[in-house]
């Protein structure tokens, strides 16, 4: 690793094209190593979060912004999705010297692009998959996309989103790609409320309404030692119905598999959907620690 791991130097340049991206990653000297953070943008302190943890581990940091038509399976959320490059930019300078990628739906999907398909199997028909057929599909499309515009060492990608981390994982995996997939922990506003872009879309009576979510989660780890699974789930559907949040799923799974456990087992985790009005929220956490050395 290079002596320049690390120095923040407060400037981000945008591109527009992948080879004019690879041309300045390759014009610099002694970079050895290339983290990727893939975005939506809408930034915040999460998605800041995975740029610091990028600039820690990689001598060059890479932050595309590309709202991905192909993972929204519902046009209207599509089009409210919040758009900002030019503040998306002005927080990306403060964390440092990155190279934003911000291309367009033509650069990422050329008129000859053909669609990857990967059989996600087990993974891809629970939870988000279930409850959002195509999504995944669009996010395996546009990661191997950037992975191939990019050709990043490492990637870092949330536990805010922990199937699509899992889905990363297995893709890169199937498709035997050289990089380096980087978890990191979920980042919550003081409240408890999962950082997320669509929080711009909730109005403050809605973030408070919102925090039945972080209370569920954090009720059911309390109770995972001394309640049921079924006594747990019952515990916060009955939490929901007495909320303005309409509850789309809670699910107890395996941490690996993501299927359903029936009994508590090491690193079992929560994952969780829900409506605040048009507004779909995701949260997750681990309930019981994992085994040492797991
Ligand atoms: P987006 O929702 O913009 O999230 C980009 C990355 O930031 C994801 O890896 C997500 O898990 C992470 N992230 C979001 N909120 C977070 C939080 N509160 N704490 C920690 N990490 C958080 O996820 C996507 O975009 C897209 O599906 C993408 C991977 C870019 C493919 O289009």
């Amino acid at each position: 690793m290079s002596a320049f791991k690390g120095i923040k130097m407060g400037n981000a340049q945008v591109f527009r094209s992948a080879e004019a991206l690879r041309n300045k990653i390759q014009s610099r000297q002694l970079v050895e190593t290339v983290g990727l953070v893939p975005t939506m943008g809408a930034l915040h302190h999460g998605h800041i979060s995975l740029v610091n943890k990028a600039f820690e581990m990689c001598d060059c940091v890479v932050v595309s912004i590309f709202v991905n038509p192909k993972q929204f399976n519902n046009a209207g959320d599509l089009d409210k999705y919040p758009r900002m490059l030019e503040k998306d930019v002005e927080l990306l300078k403060e964390a440092g010297d990155v190279l934003v990628f911000a291309p367009s739906v033509e650069e990422v999907y050329p008129k000859d692009y053909e669609e990857v398909q990967l059989d996600l199997a087990d993974l891809g028909n629970v939870m988000e998959g279930r409850f959002r057929p195509g999504h995944f599909d669009g996010v395996v499309n546009v990661i191997k996309q950037f992975f191939e515009m990019v050709k990043p060492t490492h990637s870092f990608f949330g536990e805010k989103d922990f199937q699509q981390l899992a889905v990363i994982q297995y893709m890169t995996a199937a498709f035997d790609l050289p990089v380096e997939i980087v978890p990191c922990v979920i980042v919550r506003e003081k409240s408890g409320l999962a950082s997320s872009s669509r929080n711009v879309r909730l109005s403050e009576r809605e973030k408070e309404e919102a925090l039945v979510i972080f209370d569920a989660l954090s009720k059911s780890k309390e109770l995972s030692e001394s309640k049921t699974i079924s006594e747990v789930k019952a515990f916060v559907k009955e939490l929901f119905s007495n909320s303005e949040l309409e509850l789309e799923y809670f699910q107890i799974v395996d941490p690996l598999t993501l299927q359903e456990l029936k009994e508590w087992a090491p690193g079992a985790h929560a994952c969780m959907a829900a409506f605040c009005g048009p507004v779909r929220l995701i949260d997750n956490m681990q309930l019981v620690a994992m085994k040492e050395n797991q």
